[in-house]
């Protein structure tokens, strides 16, 4: 599960189904009972590590986590060898890291399911939270309309990904050099347009917004941005997810964001602790899409 760009749209409804089903549910059903599953992290977590190790936890399963730092990875060992062993041991892996060509590469060599906890291309378990959320608010995303403001990055193309695959109309407003990747958004698009929705790039975040029902900003500076700080912080500053932005959106607009926020940049405290932030609820939603995506994959038919 690397993009979630090529998974039929029906997989993707009944994860999300699933997703509801255990948010509403005190007692879990245990399908990872003796099951273990690998956890990578060669970045930094806080959301993702947590709501994977609990969501495991609570399907019965056992997480294994491992900083990438600690492992033979980091000494050398190649991927497709990681993959093989790491196969013999656990039935999924977990992944995150910038590269996302070293995730298709232990996804073509790894004999268990491989899901991508994040890369610079793609976060593919934040879209589905945050399609989630955008459902627990609206009910059916088909013809809702979501704007992404921004740096086109990995957040931005999971948005148009999973809102393509349930028919929304997803407008990225984002910078001349900050673009998302021209091909993601022909596929989304194409993907979009098969479910009665669209995928659109504007440069003008008002217009990215207008008629938008949720708006969506995230870091402007991403894992393996770093040291750009100063030139990114001058060109996003017209993009801030403020008052006046989300005042210029649709009347009942909400709030997102992956997290970790940072007040005063792409987003201001007043919107991300106001009324119309979902953010919290969208966090949260992490643990029940995982929980029900390893389900989907590894549980009992
Ligand atoms: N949103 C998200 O992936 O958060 P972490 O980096 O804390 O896992
Ligand atoms: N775009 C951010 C998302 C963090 C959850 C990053 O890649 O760092």
């Amino acid at each position: 599960m690397l993009s979630l760009m090529h998974h039929p749209a029906d997989a993707i409804v009944d994860v999300l189904d699933l997703a509801d089903q255990l948010k509403a549910s005190p007692e879990w059903p245990t399908p990872l009972a003796g099951k273990s599953v690998a956890l990578i992290f060669e970045q930094p977590s806080t959301r993702t590590r947590v709501s994977f190790e609990v969501g495991i936890a609570r399907l019965g399963g056992h997480p294994v986590v491992l900083a990438g730092r600690d492992m033979q990875l980091g000494r050398g060992e190649t991927i497709e060898d990681t993959a093989k062993v790491l196969s013999r041991f656990v039935d999924a892996i977990v992944i995150r890291t910038v590269d996302h060509g070293k995730v298709m590469e232990l996804a073509e060599h790894a004999d268990v399911p491989v899901i991508n906890a994040l890369t610079h291309a793609h976060h593919p378990c934040q879209g589905l939270a945050d399609i989630m959320t955008i459902r627990e608010r609206f009910g059916d995303p088909a013809g809702i309309r979501a704007a992404y403001v921004g740096d086109g990055n990995n957040c931005c193309h999971s948005l148009m990904v999973v809102g393509a695959q349930l028919g929304m109309e997803v407008v990225a407003g984002c910078p001349a050099g900050y673009l998302p990747d021209p091909e993601v958004v022909a596929t989304a698009d194409a993907i979009a347009r098969e479910h009665g929705g669209f995928v659109r790039v504007v440069e003008d975040p008002r217009e990215a917004v207008a008629d938008a029902r949720a708006i969506y900003t995230d870091v402007w500076v991403s894992m393996g941005d770093e040291g750009q700080e100063g030139e990114r912080e001058r060109i996003f500053a017209p993009y801030q997810v403020n008052d006046a932005l989300m005042d210029a959106a649709a009347p009942d607009v909400i709030a997102l964001h992956p997290l970790p926020a940072h007040d005063g940049l792409e987003i201001t405290r007043s919107v991300y602790h106001g009324p119309r932030s979902a953010i919290w609820d969208e966090a949260e939603n992490r643990l029940y899409v995982q929980a029900a995506l390893l389900t989907h994959l590894l549980g009992e038919a």
